[in-house]
């Protein structure tokens, strides 16, 4: 064997033979880290002509294997596919292993053989966890180990279907110099199971912790080399999870699964709308409904925004759950189109629960919040706000809005305000709208200009 010391980007997996502070590929600073390859290995290989297959004849049906648990079959794309290597990844203590035990159990209870590899916790830890979970399957085993050639060798007498190693950054395998977690560790063993799964008709799921700023820790090469890649994310002093596809060879990444997290573990949210809008306070200013539609599925928010005359010449905007950006955007639409004055105004929006938004169609609910805020005026409670925002305060139209009426209706909602639709009616509950000073004028919130509170 011969050894060489190199650097390698975290960030990129770019290398270099010399330590440097700034990663020339991908310019991210403090990323270069120090590695051993092994340079002695053949690279001299005569290629074999083999016959390609006619894609319309390729046989493999797809089989899944269903977790029992919808919200998160839902984000695979209906259960793991068979053989698929799975990547959950997430902050650390945000529940990816409670998770991924809840899973186990109910893939044991249909009669499969669930293994559980831990590197992180104590065969005897995670069984008081069980305990607490719940968890009595006989099918579900448990091994504490890092090493991954351990690991191949139980595989071979264990014959799991189902895997899952906990966590890939502490597996290491002793065909690679480097230490655990290190990028070519965590490449390597990525790589190994990979092929070694796919010979075995094993599925699996693998742990990954991510750094700070949301990337995988590794490099951005493990996302290319496994089947699906999901995250787990939600604030840990609040209960919501949401698990979301980043990747998925198998299906849809548009889906999300909501979790809440309770002293049983993660339990599946499945009237997510009827949770976001616990806790609605009568008649109070600032707030408002809409509805955002996530993958296939469509749920009720509650906005809120707060504005308060701005001590300094610079106001504050911050938003929570929302687009910064995307707010300074409406605020400037607010104050050229609607004549109301906010450039003295903090504005703070924040979107109820912990849930994050991108959907555009909240920018009506974001604007009829800080109005409602500036006037004082709460808003009716039968009201519910659907509509993209452009630029000249018109209102546009949105994907999937049938959806999203249905949300509303079923809820109680029965003054649906949306953008207008040429082809369309959608019944007696809707009130399309053509801009927002024509919300003003049909919520008789007119008055609201200039920062007046209107008398009631
Ligand atoms: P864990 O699954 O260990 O996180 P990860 O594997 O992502 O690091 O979850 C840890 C947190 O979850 C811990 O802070 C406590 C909380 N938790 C509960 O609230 N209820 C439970 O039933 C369990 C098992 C954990
Ligand atoms: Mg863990």
């Amino acid at each position: 064997m011969k050894l060489k010391t190199i650097y390698i980007c975290e960030n990129c997996g770019g290398s270099s033979p010399k330590w440097l502070g700034k990663c020339p590929n991908c310019d991210s600073w403090n990323s270069m880290q120090e590695d051993v390859i092994d340079t002695s290995a053949k690279r001299d290989h005569k290629g074999i002509s083999k016959s390609p297959t006619p894609l319309c004849r390729t046989e493999e049906k797809e089989t899944r294997l269903s977790t029992n648990i919808k919200e998160f079959d839902r984000v695979l794309g209906g259960g793991f596919a068979q053989e698929s290597l799975t990547l959950l990844s997430g902050e650390p203590g945000i529940g990816k292993s409670t998770l991924t035990l809840k899973i186990c159990e109910q893939i044991a209870m249909q009669g499969k053989n669930a293994l559980y590899i831990s590197g992180e916790e104590s065969p005897n830890q995670i069984g008081l966890r069980a305990q607490r979970l719940g968890i009595t399957t006989e099918n579900l085993n448990i091994l504490g180990e890092t090493n991954l050639e351990n690991i191949f060798a139980t595989i071979d007498s264990a014959k799991p279907d189902f895997l899952v190693i906990d966590s890939i950054q502490v597996m290491s395998s002793a065909q690679m110099p480097s230490i655990a977690g290190s990028i070519n560790q965590v490449r390597y063993c990525t790589e190994a199971l990979m092929t070694h799964a796919k010979n075995n008709n094993i599925t699996v799921l693998i742990i990954g912790h991510v750094t700070k700023d949301g990337n995988l820790a590794g490099p951005k090469v493990l996302e290319h080399l496994v089947d699906a890649v999901l995250l787990i994310e939600g604030d840990r002093y609040q209960n919501l999870r949401t698990v979301r596809g980043l990747k998925n060879r198998y299906g849809s990444t548009n889906e999300i699964g909501i979790f809440e997290m309770t002293e049983k573990g993660l339990q599946e949210v499945t009237d997510a709308s009827k949770l976001f809008l616990e806790g609605r306070k009568e008649n109070a200013f600032g707030s408002a409904i809409t509805a955002v539609v996530e993958g296939t599925r469509p749920l009720l928010l509650e906005v809120q925004a707060l504005t308060s005359a701005s001590p300094f010449g610079y106001p504050k905007r911050a938003a929570s759950g929302y687009d910064v950006n995307r707010l300074q955007l409406l605020l400037a639409v607010i104050q050229k189109h609607l004549q109301i004055n906010v450039s003295d105004q903090d504005v703070y929006v924040n979107i109820v629960g912990g849930f994050k938004v991108n959907d555009p169609s909240t920018d009506l609910a974001v604007i009829m919040a800080i109005i409602s805020s500036i006037g004082k005026v709460p808003l009716p409670r039968g009201a519910i706000f659907i509509g993209e925002v452009g630029l000249s305060g018109e209102l546009r139209t949105v994907p999937q809005l049938e959806k999203r009426i249905r949300e509303a209706e079923k809820i109680g909602f029965n003054q649906i305000y949306l953008p207008p639709s040429k082809e369309k009616t959608f019944g007696t509950n809707t009130i399309p709208l053509e801009d927002i000073g024509a919300a003003l004028l049909t919520l008789n919130l007119a008055d609201s200009r200039g920062g007046k509170a209107k008398k009631s």
